[in-house]
């Protein structure tokens, strides 16, 4: 417990600012200085945590929804500005307004919560699994050949001026990929008031399949000092969306056309994405290094298990433990046809940090079995829980915030 510590939600512009800066100073190495906090936050959802009435600590989140497998939308509080000052660590501070949030995030009917983290080693007490991943690429352009069986890709129009967020914002919020969050307004926002703040140009390709928008990128060229003559010159992509096969190859067929660039780098592609596949020559796709992405903390355990689809008719029963939330503590029987708290015996006992990081099918049961994360009662539990949980596709959101 923090001892004379309050936590409480913040109340006004100047409040959210002040835990706004306390955030940035946490976080050290962070670049926007001036930013208007009260704009890119939603009233009531900032918690504050007040020594003495100074705010020495916070920790918000954004009204979000999450897709999980099957494609169901379920509602999501995407945690952010988590941060306390040097001067007041390891009194418990965080565990206390993280606490408070997640009870916050239940009282409003928030099935799931999920963060980024700036640590890995954070979280976990606090019941977040890592439930999905991602990774960099480079893409050298003169041994990047599409195949060409690859989609012919439909027309690509530069908006880079006067491109707005709404523009972006209707395309996105289409995203139906198992893993995918809705992107709040702050969220543009701040997108947006950076990509302004920078002196480097971001440039925006929209792409439309038979006269509908299904897809952007945008991108920007690094180290453009010495950009003229640089024996290597970088474009970096930094957000990528598709919403099918052609949007994705129309996207692909630009960047990989661009004149005068070397090398095509994305910050962040799911782990199976298919651009390796469908090149001539798979070494003009250097992949990696993958990092944790999604944080996800399952809130209504019961209501988070029914929203997804599962591929077995075979039921599991699967018994949770949850420090933080209890009200999650108990058995459920899970299978394709129903899900429902149940008083049988289970066949696998887990944390609810380890249900999170199975929870959207990007980490095996077996391999967290392996890991010895989960205790098996029954034999066949593990090798049964990975046919209901697994899914086509490794889920991926594709959004930092
Ligand atoms: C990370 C941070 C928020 C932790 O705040 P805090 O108030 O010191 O954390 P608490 O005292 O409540 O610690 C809770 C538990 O987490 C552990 N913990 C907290 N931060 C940790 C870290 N960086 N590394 C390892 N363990 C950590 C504590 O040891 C404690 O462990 P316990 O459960 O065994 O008692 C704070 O150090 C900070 O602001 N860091 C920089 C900003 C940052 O990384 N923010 C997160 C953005 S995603």
């Amino acid at each position: 417990m923090s001892g004379d510590i309050q936590i409480r939600p913040l109340n006004g512009p100047d409040e959210v600012g002040a835990a706004f800066r306390v955030f940035l100073r946490a976080m050290v190495g962070l670049p926007f200085r001036d930013l208007d906090a009260a704009e890119l936050t939603e009233p009531g959802r900032y918690l504050g945590a007040l020594d003495s009435g100074q705010i020495v600590g916070g920790a918000d989140s954004y009204t979000s929804w999450l897709v999980v497998p099957g494609g169901a939308r379920v509602p999501h509080a995407a945690v952010t500005h988590v941060g306390v000052l040097p001067t007041h660590r390891r009194r418990g501070i965080v565990r206390d307004l993280i606490t408070r949030q997640l009870r916050d995030v239940a009282a409003r009917g928030e099935v799931v919560a999920s963060l980024r983290a700036s640590e890995a080693v954070i979280y976990e007490r606090f019941g977040y699994g890592v439930a999905s991943s991602a990774q960099s690429a480079r893409v050298t352009l003169k041994r990047a050949t599409l195949r060409a069986e690859v989609a012919a890709g439909g027309e690509v129009r530069l908006v880079d001026g006067g491109v707005t967020s709404e523009l972006l914002d209707g395309i996105y919020r289409q995203a139906a990929w198992t893993g995918a969050i809705h992107r709040p307004d702050g969220w543009w926002r701040l997108a947006q008031i950076l990509r302004d703040a920078d002196s480097t140009s971001h440039y925006v390709v929209v792409h439309r399949t038979d006269g509908v928008d299904d897809g952007y990128a945008i991108y920007r060229p690094e180290n453009t000092g010495g950009w003229f003559t640089s024996p290597e010159k970088v474009v970096t992509v930094s957000d990528f969306v598709a919403l099918n096969d052609n949007a994705r190859a129309g996207l692909w067929r630009h960047l990989l056309a661009l004149d005068l660039v070397d090398v095509v780098a994305f910050d962040s592609l799911a782990l199976d994405d298919v651009l390796p596949l469908a090149v001539l020559d798979r070494r003009s796709v250097a992949l990696g290094p993958a990092h944790d992405e999604t944080w996800l903390r399952l809130v209504d355990v019961e209501a988070a298990l029914r929203a997804r689809t599962y591929d077995s008719d075979d039921p599991v029963v699967i018994e949770v433990r949850d420090a933080v939330l209890p009200a999650n503590n108990g058995s459920y029987e899970v299978s394709a046809k129903q899900t429902n708290l149940t008083n049988s015996d289970p066949d696998l006992t887990v944390d609810v940090a380890t249900l999170a990081a199975a929870y959207l099918g990007g980490t095996r049961w077996r391999h967290l079995a392996a890991a010895g994360r989960v205790v098996a009662h029954t034999p066949e539990a593990v090798r049964r829980a990975d046919a209901l949980f697994g899914t086509a596709s490794h889920p991926y959101a594709g959004t930092v915030f």
